[in-house]
């Protein structure tokens, strides 16, 4: 029996400047989401909390980039991801936003309460500014070498790469993102949480009483509580964000990672008038979802700030994962490297549960993973179709082909059945297990192996056969499909909602409780099934190949994007260019050239004679496009043998960022001939 009764569930807050991707999913979402409709099926009192984060540097610099407010930013994306997440089916009790009035007010209160009551630090100090912005550079302002790690892209509040959590001035090497340039120091007050005077109680809380949590996650509090903290400004020079609410702060606003946890009290106050059962009763426990460039914020400063202000409960667990990559690269919104949550919902409808179900089989709990097209297809092709789909699909339709779809009676069981029924018992203690310590994947594996254990009990009785000599047989052993079935409702209910409500749907069965998985008299006998679907369906190679292809223009265009032009070549006089002959010319003829992959062989009207000139441009054109074309042509340059062909001339080609050859036409038709100057 928990020690507990009821469970707060918070999922990190997105930045509302962009769409949700697969990462966010695999890393926050799909857990904590799996997490909060298992506690429900257990009957357990749970709110499962997310919202938007509308505050801080990213918002601000997106909007200076797309040249908009930081308000039009975070309206767009806040409906972009509350709605994708909608479809998705993430289970949310509240879905908020740090822009919302009653977050400004709780954040300010919240403020207030610790600034009342001497819990900061006030301190004038030099911070870095950029004179040609006019503004002072915090957060995402400013970049630099991580001090501990040597990334060199550290931001001025935290290094993503070794997850620290850092001032702008420990940055070696800052530069300003606004201008580029190196700033300059100038004098500001901030108010600092003293981290310093919480090491001995987080010491306390953490590694003493908290060695439970996963590994990773223990891991990095303990690095940074040994390594030693440092008060950490919680107000910035900003016009975004929650203003500070004292006098003599006007112009400045509470740090984004000040404000944006608090907007997990704010989404259960929006939610409920009860709001403080869940956060300050001690039978309330709390769980962070996050990612782990999250830890420290929810590990060490936001649970400081609960403990300076008092009266609030502290995370009993934080799940964080690890990243997810894509295609063997790092997601990224920047570099649109990315499988977009919206996205995917449009060009895969109907297949929600395919990507959860993908996403938490291959779960960067531990360690990075990689999600790659053509494992997503291997996992709905050979599992969810060939597994646990083949397996309903057979039980549901012998059960209409032989007694249509009414449940056959159960005879006397057999040791073999009994070994079957006796199995889903001790896979329910297993699977609770794992879900119970936050592992997904595992527990995920656990629901498959239920459907495993239905297949190979219909291998191994073979109904089809023993139909013929012992029908009544047969009815005990369809009976145990059935019941096996039902259970697959509910094991797989947390995973794959939307395809365990259908599934109810073909067997004709209410939603069961988590308790009632296990047993084998689900369904009764006489019960009438529907007739059944395909639970699921094979994706074929085009639509992978299509995705495939998405990311290959993106990995493309950024390619293009970044690329400079090569530095200038050594000066030539004007007498070296006169003695280029190029002139203007059409090609008539063009055909491949045998046993080669790059050669053409054209024939060209130069306008002063039809000539042939091989030219290594196969790859990017066929001959019958460019029958026609006009091109400049290099003619006295040497002619040279190519396989055995004499090549009179050179076409001029533009060589693109992605190393492909262009033509160089002129704009409008020119007469063959036409001297190029
Ligand atoms: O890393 C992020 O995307 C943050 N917006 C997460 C905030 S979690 C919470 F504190 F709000
Ligand atoms: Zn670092």
């Amino acid at each position: 029996m928990n020690d507990f009764k009821r469970t707060l569930i918070t999922s990190a807050l997105p930045y509302a400047n962009g769409p949700v991707h697969i990462g966010h999913l695999a890393g926050v979402y799909v857990p904590a989401d799996i997490y909060a409709r298992y506690l429900r099926m257990k009957g357990e009192d749970v709110l499962f909390i997310g919202g938007s984060d509308e505050h801080g540097v990213p918002i601000t610099l997106k909007a200076k980039n797309s040249g908009i407010t930081p308000q039009d930013v975070v309206d767009k994306y806040h409906n972009i991801i509350k709605d994708a997440f909608g479809r998705f089916g993430i289970s949310f009790d509240v879905y908020s936003r740090t822009s919302a009035k009653i977050h400004h007010e709780t954040a300010s209160e919240f403020f207030k309460k610790l600034y009342n009551e001497g819990k900061f630090i006030e301190k004038t100090s030099e911070q870095y500014f950029d004179n040609e912005a006019g503004q002072f550079l915090a957060d995402r302002y400013i970049t630099g070498t991580c001090p501990k790690c040597g990334n060199e892209k550290a931001y001025g509040d935290q290094c993503e790469a070794c997850g620290s959590s850092l001032n702008a001035t420990d940055l070696i090497n800052p530069k300003s993102t606004l201008s580029g340039n190196p700033p300059v120091l100038k004098e500001t007050k901030h108010w600092y949480l003293p981290l310093d005077q919480y090491e001995p109680w987080l010491k306390e809380w953490i590694i003493e009483g908290h060695r439970e949590w996963k590994t990773n996650v223990y891991g990095q509090c303990k690095s940074w509580i040994d390594g030693g903290l440092n008060p950490r400004a919680v107000t910035r020079d900003l016009d975004w964000g929650v203003p500070v609410p004292v006098e003599g702060a006007e112009g400045k606003v509470l740090y984004v990672w000040f404000d944006a946890p608090i907007g997990y009290i704010s989404a259960t106050k929006e939610l409920t008038p009860e709001w403080e059962l869940w956060w300050k009763d001690k039978d309330t426990r709390m769980l962070h979802f996050i990612g782990k460039d999250n830890i420290v914020f929810h590990c060490i400063i936001f649970p400081s700030m609960l403990k300076a202000e008092g009266t609030y409960n502290l995370p009993d667990n934080v799940p964080a994962n690890e990243f997810l990559n894509l295609e063997g690269d790092k997601i990224s919104t920047s570099r649109n490297w990315a499988v977009w949550l919206h996205e995917y919902l449009d060009e895969f409808p109907g297949k929600e549960d395919v990507l959860k179900y993908v996403l938490t089989a291959n779960a960067p709990e531990t360690k990075d993973n990689d999600f790659t097209w053509r494992d997503f297809q291997a996992r709905n092709n050979n599992e969810l179709v060939a597994i646990l789909g083949n397996f309903v699909n057979r039980a549901l339709v012998l059960t209409q082909k032989y007694y249509e779809g009414i449940v056959p009676a159960c005879g006397e069981l057999l040791e073999v059945d009994k070994e079957a029924l006796a199995q889903l018992l001790v896979l329910k203690a297993e699977v609770e297990k794992s879900l119970d310590s936050f592992r997904f994947r595992e527990a995920l594996k656990i629901a498959m192996d239920m459907a495993r254990l239905g297949n190979k009990y219909l291998a191994d009785m073979e109904p089809w056969k023993v139909v013929k000599t012992d029908p009544e047989r047969v009815k005990t052993i369809m009976n145990t499909c059935m019941q096996i079935t039902a259970n697959l409702t509910i094991v797989f209910a947390p995973f794959l909602p939307y395809t365990m409500d259908k599934l109810r749907g073909f067997i004709n069965l209410e939603r069961l409780d988590w308790d009632q998985l296990g047993r084998s008299d689900l369904i009764p006998s006489g019960h009438q099934i529907n007739k059944p679907e395909l639970l699921f369906e094979k994706i074929e190679d085009p639509v992978i190949d299509a995705q495939i292809q998405k990311l290959m223009d993106t990995k493309k265009a950024n390619e293009m994007a970044n690329t400079t032009a090569s530095p200038q070549k050594a000066s030539c006089s004007y007498d070296d260019f006169q003695k280029m002959d190029i002139r203007v010319g059409t090609i008539l003829e063009a055909e491949k050239v045998a046993k080669t992959k790059k050669l053409l062989k054209l024939k060209i009207d130069t306008g002063i004679d039809q000539r042939t000139v091989v030219s290594g441009i196969a790859e990017y054109y066929e001959p019958e496009n460019i029958i026609g074309q006009q091109i400049l042509i290099l003619v006295n340059l040497e002619p040279r043998n190519l396989r055995g062909i004499e090549s009179q001339g050179m076409i001029l080609m533009a060589e693109d960022a992605d190393g492909s050859l262009k033509f160089c036409s002129p704009v409008m038709a020119v007469k063959n001939g036409s001297e190029v100057k």
